[in-house]
């Protein structure tokens, strides 16, 4: 149990509290100032459920109060402020560290449960946006900490390969592509030929009616328009998978809307027997007037299925597969009607587990204050962006530290880790702000300054010599304690994270215990002190957790940069 665990079960056992009722929520505090102890603990909702003054209560648990862990107790107008025996609790904790390395902080909550996560899923023969760039760092942060929190991930790329478009770009192919230049450049080019598509087609609407009729025919299985599709859809997954492998990130399924396709059959059968759908403007939908919601689209007037209908098919296989407790979706926020009809209609044709469906959304990525758009004017290439901070950290790296070994490697991992951290630094449901400058600042509040206080933990180790963790160290000095204190509560955080889908608690978390851990260094010496091998665990156990923390955000710790 950690430490806050361990206090509030102390605390309870002294709180004069009648059989039979419920303790009220335990709240413990940091104090301010440090002379008022090392843990407060306000009595005022215990009061009020006792009808008794918080001071009384306060004093009378004080006197009940018997463990080794806690040294004094004052009480202070409502609270009880606890002095905690250091040297137990530090033990305690820097042994855990050192027993657990990684698996400390983690827990077996989900009892090995399935969780299947959408994450990803750009949309072949376009560049990859901005957006699948943040679902994806955002999902695979959510994986790490599902899996923390004792669940089994199912990272599924939903990839978007389906869909009248395809239709539209396989006409488009037909008429003017060639295929070196598709070769060459893949996305770049059907790019183009699916915008060239686009503006004939306002002038020559028969063009659409010719996208269309490819699209039946894909969707009939014609041999040279899958051959086709199945090229573009082939060289979009290379392109991808080369960001992929920038960013770290791989994926259990590939299974786009593709994959569903035979599976849509049963989906309007589902619906007919439901008596849900009903006819509009030639296409079938499902009303959901009486949420006050638009109708759900399940077929288009030429017997086209969309993406909904997909989604569906999608559903219904991952309850299948892997019967979940819940299944989560990391996508924008512009999809939150989307994922609400989906849901509306799957409990209307009674599957009730629709609601273990969760639609974890994020908000967009801005330069300037703007939507920023891999696809209007220049096509910014997302891989050119990633390899652009990887350059801008290689000049950085340069400069600092001339004489590291493998500098490529390391510009790598921190480019790489400042776009990563920017992201999830804030509630994910914020707009990021994209700036090289900003998340390039190895003293601000960025991945790299992260990434430098973990090496320079590693540095000081190195230095050190001949540094083995070991358990059974105590450390009593009062500068260490918030260290202490903040690595106590790292299985706390763990939880929170994984509850609220919320990975910025932990770069919260990292950026304060390495914000306290540099305070702390700034202010004692380590390596000629004769409290040396101590506070050299206690360095070791902070590059632990450190790395934890970058690990579960998908970040890399290098120990030298
Ligand atoms: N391809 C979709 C898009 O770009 C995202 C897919 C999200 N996943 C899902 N199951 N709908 O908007």
């Amino acid at each position: 149990m950690d430490l806050k665990g361990t206090l509030t079960q102390i605390i309870l056992a002294a709180m004069p509290i009648p059989e039979k009722e419920d303790s009220p929520p335990l709240i413990l505090e940091t104090p301010k100032n440090a002379d008022h102890g090392d843990i407060a603990v306000p009595c005022f909702l215990l009061a009020k459920q006792l009808k008794r003054s918080p001071h009384d209560i306060a004093k009378e648990v004080s006197t009940k109060i018997q463990d080794p862990l806690v040294t004094d107790i004052q009480v202070i107008g409502p609270y009880l402020n606890l002095f905690l025996n250091r040297k137990e609790v530090s033990g305690g904790i820097l042994d855990q560290i050192i027993t657990k390395k990684g698996n400390y902080g983690s827990n077996t909550d989900g009892s090995n449960a399935y969780v299947p996560i959408d994450l990803s899923g750009p949309n072949i023969a376009k560049p990859f946006s901005m957006g699948h760039l943040r679902s994806t760092m955002i999902g695979n942060a959510i994986a790490n900490l599902s899996a923390k929190n004792g669940y089994r991930p199912v990272r599924i790329n939903h990839l978007g390969d389906w869909g009248t478009q395809f239709g539209k770009l396989i006409a488009a192919y037909l008429k003017w592509g060639e295929k070196e230049k598709v070769k060459q450049h893949p996305i770049i080019e059907l790019l183009r030929l699916y915008v060239k598509f686009h503006d004939k087609a306002q002038h020559h609407t028969e063009l659409n009616d010719e996208g269309r009729r490819y699209f039946k025919l894909l969707e009939d299985g014609d041999p040279q328009t899958r051959e086709l599709w199945e090229w573009f859809r082939e060289e979009s997954i290379q392109e991808f998978s080369r960001i992929y492998d920038l960013l770290g990130v791989s994926f259990d399924y590939l299974q786009g809307e593709a994959f569903y396709n035979d599976k849509m059959d049963e989906v309007v059968d589902i619906l007919t027997k439901n008596q849900l759908l009903q006819e509009s403007e030639g296409a079938l939908v499902v009303r959901l007037d009486e949420h006050d919601i638009p109708p759900c689209i399940i077929q288009k007037s030429d017997g086209a299925t969309i993406y909904a209908t997909r989604d569906f098919a999608t559903a219904l296989y991952r309850k299948r597969n892997f019967d979940f407790s819940r299944s989560l979706y990391v996508v924008g926020s512009e999809q939150s009607l989307h994922f609400e009809q989906l849901k509306l209609v799957l409990e209307k044709a009674g599957f009730d587990w629709a609601k273990d469906m969760i639609h974890v959304p994020f908000g967009m990525m801005l330069q300037n204050g703007k939507k920023m758009s891999t696809r209007k004017g220049r096509v910014i290439l997302l891989e050119e962006v990633l390899m652009e901070s990887v350059e801008l950290a290689k000049q950085i790296i340069k400069e600092k530290n001339p004489s590291l070994e493998n500098k490529d490697e390391v510009a790598r991992q921190v480019g790489i880790g400042a776009v990563i951290f920017q992201d999830l630094k804030h509630f994910r449901t914020n707009d990021v702000e994209f700036s090289f400058e900003q998340m390039l600042n190895f003293d601000g509040e960025t991945g790299p300054y992260l990434q430098y206080t973990h090496a320079r933990c590693h540095s000081l180790l190195r230095k050190a010599g001949d540094f083995t963790p070991s358990i059974g160290q105590t450390i009593d000095e009062i500068e260490a304690w918030p260290v202490i204190t903040h690595l106590s509560q790292f299985g706390e955080v763990v939880k929170q994270a994984w509850n609220d889908y919320d990975p910025s608690k932990i770069s919260r978390y990292s950026l304060d215990l390495a914000r306290t851990f540099n305070h702390y260094y700034a202010k004692v010496r380590i390596l000629d002190s004769d409290q040396k091998e101590v506070r050299l665990h206690l360095v070791y156990a902070v590059a632990t957790v450190l790395k934890e923390c970058l690990r579960l955000l998908g970040i890399q710790a290098p120990t030298a940069m």
